[in-house]
């Protein structure tokens, strides 16, 4: 086995049991997030089998990308992506990638869709799933040019500190999905995470700092606007990081 661990390789495959990264919200929807959901969600949502949660998706799903986005280009995923403040300015900008997002969160889909439509943005479609399950059900190895993970919950008590996103498992995922070259995008305003953000992709083979020179190795602030949770994190004082790792290419 060339670069990934055996451990690491069973990882990637192994079912997640329990322990999400998400906090479970009420499903209901206020009347334009209904009415975008009405009109707009067969357009942008890709609809997945489920497993044994509502937001998982079924062991061997396979679905055809080319054939949802309409076209073949190089694919982005965006692993909670809100109510798309990000997604929709930063795909809009990338009108030559396909950009797949997943949100759990009806309501902040429903408001997403809305944005996208009103932006006139085309080159978004969402799932409405956990993305660490879509990454390794929907996603091939190497076949991804980025991965944006933008604001994870920071689940900052330190009991709930297994429910984080970056986790050594998930980073060793996102390499294996990651083509050779390509990008993880993540932000956050919580120094501890940051910290363990960084400590994750350094110990994560195949993956290597893409701005070693900066101050502190953390990135600098790509395209991305300021959203809810930048703004919430800024007023509390709080320092936001940008770190970028980059896929190394496979031997
Ligand atoms: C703190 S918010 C940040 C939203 C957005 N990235 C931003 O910067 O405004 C985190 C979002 O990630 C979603 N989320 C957390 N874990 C997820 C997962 N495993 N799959 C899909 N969505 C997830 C949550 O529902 C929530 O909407």
């Amino acid at each position: 086995m060339s670069e990934t661990t055996q451990h690491q390789a069973e990882t990637l495959e192994r079912p997640r049991r329990g322990v999400v990264s998400f906090v479970r919200r009420s499903p209901r929807m206020n009347s334009s997030q209904h009415h975008a959901m009405d009109t707009l969600a067969g357009e942008f949502l890709i609809e997945v089998p489920r497993g044994q949660l509502s937001t998982s998706v079924r062991t061997g799903t396979h679905i055809d990308l080319a054939r949802a986005f309409g076209r073949r280009a190089p694919l982005i995923v965006e692993i909670g992506s809100g109510v798309g403040d990000s997604l929709v300015a930063m795909a809009g900008a990338r009108p030559e990638h396909n950009v797949l997002a997943f949100e759990v969160y009806a309501a902040a889909i429903a408001s997403t869709l809305g944005k996208l439509a009103r932006a006139g943005v085309r080159n978004v479609r969402l799932v409405a799933a956990d993305g660490t399950e879509g990454l390794r059900e929907l996603i091939g190895t190497g076949t991804l040019r980025e991965l944006w993970t933008f604001f994870p919950d920071p689940w900052p008590k330190k009991r709930h500190l297994k429910r984080r996103l970056v986790q050594p498992a998930f980073a060793a995922l996102v390499a294996d999905r990651l083509e050779d070259g390509g990008c993880w995008r993540l932000a956050t305003d919580w120094a501890d995470y940051a910290e363990q953000m960084r400590a994750v992709c350094e110990a994560t083979p195949g993956l290597v700092n893409d701005e070693p020179a900066r101050p502190g190795g953390w990135a600098a602030r790509p395209d991305r606007p300021m959203t809810r949770f930048e703004r919430r994190g800024l007023d509390a004082g709080r320092v936001v990081r940008d770190l970028r790792y980059r896929r190394l290419p496979r031997q």
